[in-house]
Formats: structure tokens, sequence, C-alpha cells
């Protein structure tokens, strides 16, 4: 008997088992939006089975590729291999993953109600409270989310770390909180590298595979690993609506994958040593890092293997501050999204969550750091200068 791999082992070679009995060392890349058909019975039922959830018929063929891909099907192995999941399910956005996930557990099981802890990333929030989906939401906070749930609850969702307070949700107590309800945690902050949801007992982790899977900036995708049963009302959503990633995407972040856990340690280190240094300076009022404040909960520790790379600061001049900061870098570039090789600056209130209501919203003097993997003291030195700049001139006496 074979011992199981380490993870980083599981990163470079999961979803390649059968490339040497295909003759190529990379993955092929198949960009076919039609497959031949045998026949067209043969093939109706393999459109069948994959319009209701399930996969392509050995001898019917993929049909039409919004329904199936094999490059697709080769970064989800890989993604559940890491998630320690039966399988996944790849989606063009976040956004698009997170929109199949309600709808698998609202609208087709009749029970129109979500249960969301807040902090959400805004755009998660946004959808759920304009009802789109229609859905009725209640958001409340990790102690409440039994107290909060209904009947016709068909879905709790948490995030954790939070986008942008990086709050820590315990997974195992809202779980157990969520009984019989699924649980979908959003593990775009930790990444399979730091956190494994479905192992702590949630039904579904949700990546923005957008930030660290892809890690390079430019791919946008979502994917969600869970078991068999829940991928196949996933599937079956996404073959309706059309939210299939597409495969030149698959393909970029099934290569990032082999590269996760290195970047997202080495950017982990780089964000632990700013942190720290962010806590002393003058200019800053606090540090949202988990772990900076000795990890009272013992949360971080329990279901975590590290704080991962992003980090918020509140600003002590406030709104004004943090907009200085923002312009004031050089080497973090301003801008939204997170997670990759090189680090980016930008303000939630403003940005990513500003359709959040204002009595939800981040305060406006936050400001949040995705720490790249450039070295710690150019990063030091950047923000130094650029905070620098944040504090008013004494006047004169
Ligand atoms: C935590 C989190 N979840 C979900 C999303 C949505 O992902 P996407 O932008 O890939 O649709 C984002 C985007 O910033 C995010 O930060």
């Amino acid at each position: 008997m074979t011992s199981p791999l380490h993870s980083d082992s599981v990163a470079v070679h999961a979803g390649r088992a059968d490339l040497t009995a295909l003759g190529v060392h990379a993955p092929p890349l198949d960009l076919s939006s039609t497959y031949p058909l045998p026949d067209p019975e043969r093939g109706g039922e393999s459109y069948e089975a994959m319009a209701t959830g399930g996969h392509p018929l050995p001898d019917g063929g993929a049909v039409y590729a919004r329904l199936w891909n094999p490059t697709v099907a080769r970064f989800e192995t890989a993604l559940a291999q890491l998630e320690q999941t039966a399988t996944a399910v790849a989606f063009g956005s976040g956004m698009a993953a997170m929109t199949a996930a309600i709808l698998a557990h609202t609208a087709m099981a009749g029970r129109p109600h979500v249960v969301a802890v807040r902090p959400l990333y805004g755009g998660t929030d946004h959808l759920l409270a304009t009802g789109l989906l229609g859905t009725e939401v209640t958001f409340c906070a990790e102690s409440e989310v039994a107290a909060r749930i209904r009947p016709d609850t068909g879905l709790v969702i948490l995030e954790t770390p939070a986008n942008p307070t990086l709050d820590l949700v315990d997974i195992a107590a809202v779980a157990g909180q969520a009984g019989d309800v699924p649980l979908l945690v959003d593990n775009t902050f930790a990444t399979p590298v730091l956190q494994n949801p479905v192992t702590l007992g949630a039904t579904m982790a949700l990546h923005s595979a957008t930030k660290y899977l892809g890690g390079h900036g430019d791919v946008v995708a979502g994917v969600i690993a869970c078991g068999e049963a829940t991928a196949g009302r996933l599937r079956q959503v996404r073959a309706v609506t059309g939210g299939l990633l597409h495969p030149w995407g698959a393909y970029l972040l099934h290569r990032g994958l082999a590269t996760l856990p290195v970047r997202m340690r080495a950017q982990q280190d780089s964000a632990r040593r700013i942190a720290a240094w962010l806590a002393g300076h003058p200019a800053v009022a606090r540090v949202h890092y988990p772990g900076l404040d000795g990890d009272p909960r013992g949360l971080l520790g329990r279901q975590s293997r590290g704080p991962g790379a992003m980090v918020s600061i509140a600003l002590r001049g406030g709104f004004e501050a943090a907009c200085r900061l923002t312009t004031g870098t050089r080497l973090f570039t301003h801008a939204v999204s997170l997670g990759g090789v090189d680090s980016l600056i930008q303000h939630p209130a403003a940005l990513t969550h500003r359709p959040v209501p204002a009595h939800a919203r981040p305060s406006a003097d936050l400001v949040r750091l995705s720490i790249g993997l450039e070295h710690a003291g150019d990063l030091i030195a950047d923000l130094d200068r650029a905070l620098a700049a944040t504090v008013p001139p004494r006047r004169s006496s």
C-alpha cells in the first residue's frame, strides 16, 4: 500500500494521471464547440445525461461544449483532489458559480430562503440582497445561524477569512448550526492549500478561481468542490444556464494549481511580515490579519493551515488618507481583484463592496492589500513611502 501524497505533490500531479497513456507530457487543450455524433439516438442519450447533471456517455460523445469539456473536466478533477472532495464543477466566473449554487439549492429545491453570514464579498452580498434569483435572504452573525434557519431555508453561505475584514468564521460550528441545510463556504481567500471546508462539515467549497488558483491575473473563473450528488445539480444548472468555464481558462487554471502551494506560502510569509510591520506604523489605526491578535478563538489553528496573504488596514487619517494611500503606491497596483503574483491595493467601500448597504459596508478608512510575490522589503518600502503621504503635514505654530 502506498502512503497518500503530500498536497504539494498532489498540486503538481493532479489531473495528469492519463497523460503518459496519451503519449503527451502537457495536458491537451480541447477547444471544440461541438463534437461529432455517432448517431442521433446515442448522441441524444448522451445529451440527456449531461443536461440532467451527468457525464457524457462513452459511446454517445460530448455533443456540445456548453454541456461538457475535457479540459474543464481535467481542471475539476485536479481541484477536487486538492480540496479532498469527490468532484468539482467549474464555471465562467466566481459569481456564475455562486449563482449556480444558489439556484441548485433554492429554486431547484423549492426552498427560496438563504441565510448568509456577513461580511461577504460585495458581489455575493449584492446578488443575495437584490433577490434577483428569486431568493429571500437573512443576513446574520455567525452565532445567529441556527435561529435564522426556517423550514424553507435552502442554503447557508459564509466566507472565511471574509472579504475584506479577514474575519474568521467557525466552519464546523456553522455546519452544526445548519444541520440538514447545505452549507457553502467561500474559500477564495484561504485556497485549498490552507483550508478544506468540506472536511470540516461544509457541503461546498467555492472559489473565485480568478484569484489565487489562477494566480496570474489573466483568467476569470469560478469552481465549486463538493460531493457527487451536489455536483450533479450544479452541472445541471450550468448546462441549462450556460455558465461553463472556457477551456483556455481551465487550461491556465490547471497549470496554476501546480505552483499554488509554493505561491501561497511565499505570499503568506510576506503578508505576515508586512502585517506585523503595519501594526507598528503610526498612520495605521488597525490591522486586519488573522492571527495578529493571537488567535483568541483558536480558529486559525483549528480549521486552517495559515492566515493567508490578504491584509486590510484602517488608516488614522480616514477616507482621505485611504485615497492617498491607494493612489500613492508604486509596486502595489491600484486595482480590484486579488491573489495574483503581483501586489494589489484597493478601497473596499468605494469599489468591491460599493453595492453593500451603508450599515453593512466596510468602513471608509479601510484599505485592502493583496500581497504578491515581490520581495517583502520592497513592498514595505513602497507602503512606507505612500503611508507618509497620508499623514497631513503638521501646521507650524
Ligand atoms: C471572496 C470572493 N468570492 C467571490 C468573488 C466573485 O468572483 P468572480 O469575480 O470571479 O466572479 C470574489 C471576487 O472578487 C471574491 O473576492
